[in-house]
């Protein structure tokens, strides 16, 4: 590393720099949520989601005072809901102390808020010296370097070269170049970036083996079957999870485990109570979590009564009051039941 690069990438990022929306203010609150809302979420949804939440929750305060439901409404379709749930818990604690600690190392004690997001939060917010590795970032570097670096080594290797009152602009423009430029899966526009005289994954024309990718570990696969249930007079069955695990706590469609056939799927469904009409297969659809991926057989049909284990929502309310994981609303489940094939139970 020299001085020159450091100058190359604060230059690029002077001018080429996104017009993001928590960088034209970035206070701490909205530094936090930022980068909590870009943490495995592409950033077009991340701009969508940024806006409700402010909108919301204008201040740190208000998200530490709202109701749990309405956040995880508001998290919808984002993900990994624990950052949600930490969300609340982290505003509560910064509520109390009175805003947010400025070093990466109190940072750090708060929930939900690791290295990464100490260290961003500390030099964009703050501009203290530290800095915030990504994996955009670790592997801008491991190009530059020639030899792939983790993320800890990465931030090791970016630490001296900290410019004083600059860290801000320092940590998102290597980031920024991740993103805009040093893209992964063997795609870099090397010919626009600032760094190409200096990189020597590009000299030696490896830049699509690094960084090389550690071994992913095997995902489980889980099968399970999923009801679209519908009352007589259109409610929809719905079922709150379980308060610990995955997904805890949102709604949920009615599903046991395994693959049911159509002739187990009414069985189950009598076993339940109910008066089954018009049972139709509907396509079968995945879900991959992180550590583990759900492979669902989906059935629909009206039945009657509107039991008392379940909830029983008017679409409306479904849309826009109960939380439901992206796992359970794929295009070929409850909002587009048409097309399936019909059976007689
Ligand atoms: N990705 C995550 N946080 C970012 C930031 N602050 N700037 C650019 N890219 C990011």
């Amino acid at each position: 590393m020299t001085p020159e690069i450091i100058n190359a990438i604060l230059d690029w990022f002077g001018i080429h720099a996104r017009a993001l929306p928590w960088r034209k203010d970035a206070t701490p609150y909205h530094v936090w949520l930022s980068e909590i809302l870009l943490q495995q979420t592409r950033i077009a949804a991340v701009l969508v989601a940024y806006r409700r939440f402010l909108e919301h929750y204008p201040t740190v305060e208000d998200l530490a005072n709202g109701d749990v439901a309405t956040l995880m409404k508001l998290w919808e379709g984002l993900g990994y809901y624990s950052r949600a749930r930490n969300l609340k818990k982290c505003a509560q604690v910064v509520t109390e102390r009175g805003g947010f600690p400025r070093t990466a190392e109190e940072l750090q004690m708060l929930p939900g808020i690791g290295p990464y997001t100490a260290g961003a939060i500390a030099a964009i917010a703050f501009n203290q010296p530290a800095v915030a590795v990504d994996g955009n970032v670790a592997r801008v570097v491991s190009r530059l370097l020639g030899r792939t670096l983790s993320r800890e080594a990465t931030a090791e290797f970016l630490r001296p070269w900290l410019p004083a009152g600059k860290a801000g602009a320092f940590v998102q423009a290597w980031m920024e170049l991740g993103e805009l430029l040093c893209l992964p899966r063997g795609k870099p526009h090397c010919e626009e970036c600032p760094l190409r005289a200096h990189c020597n994954a590009l000299k030696a024309n490896r830049t699509d083996e690094l960084p090389a990718k550690p071994p992913r570990p095997a995902r489980p696969v889980i099968k399970l079957t999923v009801f679209h249930l519908t009352s007589k007079d259109g409610r929809i069955a719905l079922r709150k999870r379980p308060p610990t695990g995955l997904l805890a706590g949102l709604w949920e469609f009615p599903n046991c485990p395994g693959s049911l056939s159509a002739v187990q799927a009414k069985k189950w469904l009598e076993e339940q109570g109910f008066s089954v009409r018009n049972l139709a297969t509907e396509p079968p659809t995945r879900h991959l979590f992180t550590h583990r991926e759900w492979q669902m057989a989906n059935f629909q049909a009206t039945v009657s009564p509107e039991s008392s284990l379940f909830l029983w929502a008017t679409p409306d309310e479904l849309e826009n009051q109960y939380a439901l994981p992206t796992a359970f609303r794929n295009p070929q489940g409850r909002r587009k039941a048409h097309g399936n094939k019909k059976l007689n139970p």
